[in-house]
């Protein structure tokens, strides 16, 4: 097992009606901003919720965070902070409100020439204004980890960066919020956690069973959990299940020790930015292709996830590899996601020239193993078995 640091400081309150608890967890003495989408919130009751929980707090609104936040409307947010004099931040929403809100809290206490510059590419800060959230989608485990994902849209570009000075102090998991979602944003959500698993998982063994077990034990949670959610959107029990191994499988426990992956993200970022597919939809496309590819690299991870999770065990490695691949692409497709460029109108040669090039001119060499280059990125895209 590699040698680890484990800290997470997130404070979780699970469960329903524990938006109530916002009034003693937000700070009194401090001003408070609001930050939101594009208005789920108002028509779920959840603003609703929040607002008459904070009636006695000092509060502004900023609304309007898309979908895979920009960095232009995050600045927006940050002038309104300033001008207001706000110190406590409330992000209400899913991945995309609490990673701008990470953004978000850097810039409005370190004055950059240029933010994203600093903050996106260099990570060049060690504070951040506090903030807690309350979830309203199960998917990126945002709400319970350090990482951001903001796009540029001056520059075309999606980026990743971590930085411990942006835990959230404290989120609010309430599964009752998540009934108002289209079920496409469900399976959104169950196939942007199955990826972080595997990109956690199926990497080298170096003797972690109980990362792996717990790893397993999420993938067929979410098989199981995430298909009964589609069929039984109005389960509160369902909705909790799927809730919790969202945050579970991108909140730290499972990296710990192990080889971690993440070039499935990184090559669906780009796709996403130069496309706008969804993000758990661009994750689609590239995984099968990336787990053909190197399956060399990962091959006893792929045999045990096949026979763990999957109980594939019969015919030579490579039978059991492709079998393995064939499996996790029919989930995602028994959810409503496909894996198949064409189904999202992109020309997949014209979609792998240009993805491809852009880690090409990065320089960029990522995986396990730093071995993915712009090159080898062109053909798992268009890899298909
Ligand atoms: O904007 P509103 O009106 O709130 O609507 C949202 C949005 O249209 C809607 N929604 C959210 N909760 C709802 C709801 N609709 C009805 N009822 C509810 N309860 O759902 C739509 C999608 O929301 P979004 O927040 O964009 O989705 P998600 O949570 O999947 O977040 C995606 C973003 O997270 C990043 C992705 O790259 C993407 O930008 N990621 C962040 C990660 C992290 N911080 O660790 C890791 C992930 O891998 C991921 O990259
Ligand atoms: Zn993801």
């Amino acid at each position: 097992m590699n040698n680890f640091t484990f800290y997470n400081p997130t404070k979780i309150l699970f469960g329903k009606e524990t938006i109530s608890n916002l009034s003693s967890l937000v700070p009194s003495n401090k001003k408070v901003i609001i930050i939101y989408g594009g208005g789920s919130i108002k028509s779920n009751g959840v603003y609703e919720q929040v607002i008459n929980n904070l009636k006695n707090h000092d509060v502004v609104e900023f609304a309007g965070i898309e979908s895979n936040p920009t960095l232009q409307t995050c600045m927006k947010a940050v002038d309104v902070i300033k001008s207001n004099n706000v110190s406590f931040i409330l992000a209400v929403g899913g991945g995309s409100v609490i990673d701008a809100v990470k953004f978000i809290a850097a810039a409005a206490v370190n004055n950059y020439d240029d933010p994203w510059q600093s903050i996106v590419i260099e990570n060049n800060f060690n504070n951040a204004m506090e903030y807690g959230s309350v979830l309203t989608l199960p998917a990126t485990g945002s709400e319970m980890n350090c990482s951001a994902v903001i796009s540029n849209s001056e520059l075309g570009e999606k980026m990743a960066f971590s930085n411990s000075s942006v835990y959230p102090k404290f989120s609010i998991l309430d599964p009752s919020t998540t009934f108002s979602l289209p079920s496409s944003q469900v399976a959104n959500g169950v196939v942007d956690a199955y990826v972080h698993v595997l990109e956690q998982y199926l990497t080298t063994d170096i003797n972690t069973p109980v990362q792996d077990r717990w790893a397993e034990g999420l993938l067929l949670t979410l098989i199981d959990q995430g298909r009964y959610v589609i069929d039984n959107p109005n389960d509160y029990e369902g909705r909790a299940n799927l809730m919790w191994a969202a945050t579970s499988a991108l909140n730290g426990y499972i990296g710990v020790g192990v080889d971690q992956d993440w070039s499935t993200h990184m090559i669906g970022h780009e796709i996403t930015a130069a496309y706008g597919v969804d993000h758990a939809r661009s994750l689609a496309i590239v995984l099968p292709g990336l787990l053909s590819i190197q399956r060399k690299q990962k091959e006893k991870k792929l045999l045990q996830y096949a026979k763990r999770v999957w109980g594939v065990t019969q015919g030579d490695k490579n039978v059991i590899i492709d079998e393995v691949i064939t499996r996790t692409t029919l989930f995602f497709q028994s959810v409503g996601i496909s894996s198949r460029f064409v189904d999202y109108d992109i020309n997949p040669e014209e979609a792998a020239e240009k993805i491809g090039n852009i880690f090409i001119e990065r320089g960029q060499l990522f995986g396990e193993n730093r071995d993915i280059s712009g090159e080898l990125v062109k053909k798992i895209l268009l890899n298909r078995q």
